[in-house]
């Protein structure tokens, strides 16, 4: 921190000298103490101190000056720095100019002339020291506002998660209750077919709503920091291949051709198994999910300098500038939806990130409006 001043302003050099030298004596170097000879000199000195964003803590001030008086000067430097403790130094007790700096410099306190050395000193370091006082309350309530500002934000983060939750919830919930409600007093009109079909609807239903509740949790666990990963070397190719092996099957339905490249190497990464498998199986399901038919989806994996990188690559509507910018926000349901019906929660790109990060790995999309979307995650590298 820059040694904060104290400024005087008399028109006397001798009265000037004598303070200067008293202050000095008093504060042993803890402030600077400055001395100017005029009102337009005191506000040039101010100006110059703000600009070096040097803190003025007290002006002492003389009443009687040719051209502008202490009070009027007071005035002025209260309107510049309202904090500054002002002190005006008077020959005669005048009520009126006192009363002026009173009531619109915010005046501290007046000393009359002749002043008593002691009493002068203490008074300059009870203004010191309030000002200081007053400077730490203000960085106080500051840093308050900004904590309360956090937490309102946070608190109402969490409530709108917790609506578009609940709202998530309700249309599985009711499916399920219409559905069973059938079978409970149409049973006698149905035959065992249409019950087949109905328990395989209210199974999907359940399934969504178990597919809400567990990102729901893993979201939470993220933001309370409890996430157990636990951390270890391994070539991540066999955990691809599997996830590869799983959607070629599943991307029949859409007559979409999974590809994967570069299989002849090993991938060495430090993560949590569990964790890299939502990731891919995020990105690839995402792909397909949101590509249309007879489309074809390229998985890559390289191994860099220092890192490991995958790049998983569809030919789907691709995403605007404004999409990308949410994308890994919570409950993100973009312009790009399912093509096959398939459910989203909104959560799993938030998840991805959330988890690749903890990794200390990085996650992020390239992507033009209508020309296919590339997911790139990449994870530092290890021998
Ligand atoms: N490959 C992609 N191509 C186009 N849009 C995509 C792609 N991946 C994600 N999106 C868009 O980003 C949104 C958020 O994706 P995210 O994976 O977070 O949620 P989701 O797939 O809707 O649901 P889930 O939580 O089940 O994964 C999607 O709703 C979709 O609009
Ligand atoms: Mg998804």
């Amino acid at each position: 921190m820059k040694t904060p001043v104290i400024l005087c302003i008399d028109d006397e050099a001798i009265l000037l000298d004598a303070l200067k030298c008293q202050l000095k004596d008093y504060f042993a170097g803890k402030y600077r103490i400055e001395t100017v000879e005029s009102a337009e000199e005191a506000l040039e000195v101010i100006e110059e101190l703000e600009e070096d964003k040097i803190e003025l803590p007290v002006v002492i001030c003389d009443q009687i000056m040719p051209g502008m008086k202490g009070d009027e000067l007071l005035v002025k430097i209260h309107a510049m720095l309202p904090a500054t403790l002002k002190i005006l130094l008077t020959g005669q007790a005048d009520v009126d100019v006192i009363g002026n700096a009173v009531n619109n410099a915010n005046l501290y306190h007046y000393i009359a002339k002749p002043w008593e050395p002691t009493n002068f000193n203490l008074t300059i370091k009870g203004a010191v020291e309030h000002y200081f006082q007053e400077q730490k309350l203000a960085q106080f309530y500051a840093d308050l506002e900004i904590k309360v500002a956090e937490r309102t934000r946070d608190l109402r983060k969490k409530n709108e998660f917790l609506n578009m939750a609940v709202h998530d919830l309700k249309n599985p919930i009711t499916a399920i209750q219409g559905f069973s409600e059938i079978i409970q007093y149409d049973c006698k009109d149905i035959d065992n077919e249409e019950v087949v079909e109905i328990a395989g609807k209210i199974f999907t239903s359940s399934q969504q709503m178990f597919n809400l509740v567990k990102n729901i949790l893993e979201v939470n666990a993220i933001e309370l920091g409890k996430m157990e990963l636990s951390f270890s070397k391994q070539n991540i190719l066999p955990i691809v291949q599997g996830l590869f092996k799983h959607y070629t099957k599943v991307v029949e339905s859409k007559n979409i051709q999974l590809q994967l490249n570069n299989t002849d190497e090993k991938y060495c990464v430090k993560v949590d198994t569990n964790s890299i498998y939502r990731i891919l199986d995020n990105l690839i399901s995402n792909a397909i999910k949101y590509s249309f038919p007879n489309k074809s989806i390229l998985i890559s994996i390289f191994n860099n300098s220092d890192n490991v990188r995958l790049k998983i690559k569809d030919n789907g509507p691709g995403l605007s500038d404004i999409d990308q910018e949410k994308l890994f926000g919570q409950f993100t349901r973009l312009t790009p939806q399912p093509t096959g019906g398939e459910h989203s929660t909104g959560l799993g790109l938030f998840i991805v990130k959330q988890l690749t990060e903890t990794m200390h790995g990085k996650v992020w999309c390239e992507s033009m409006l209508g020309h296919g979307a590339t997911f790139i995650v990449e994870f530092p590298r290890v021998e």
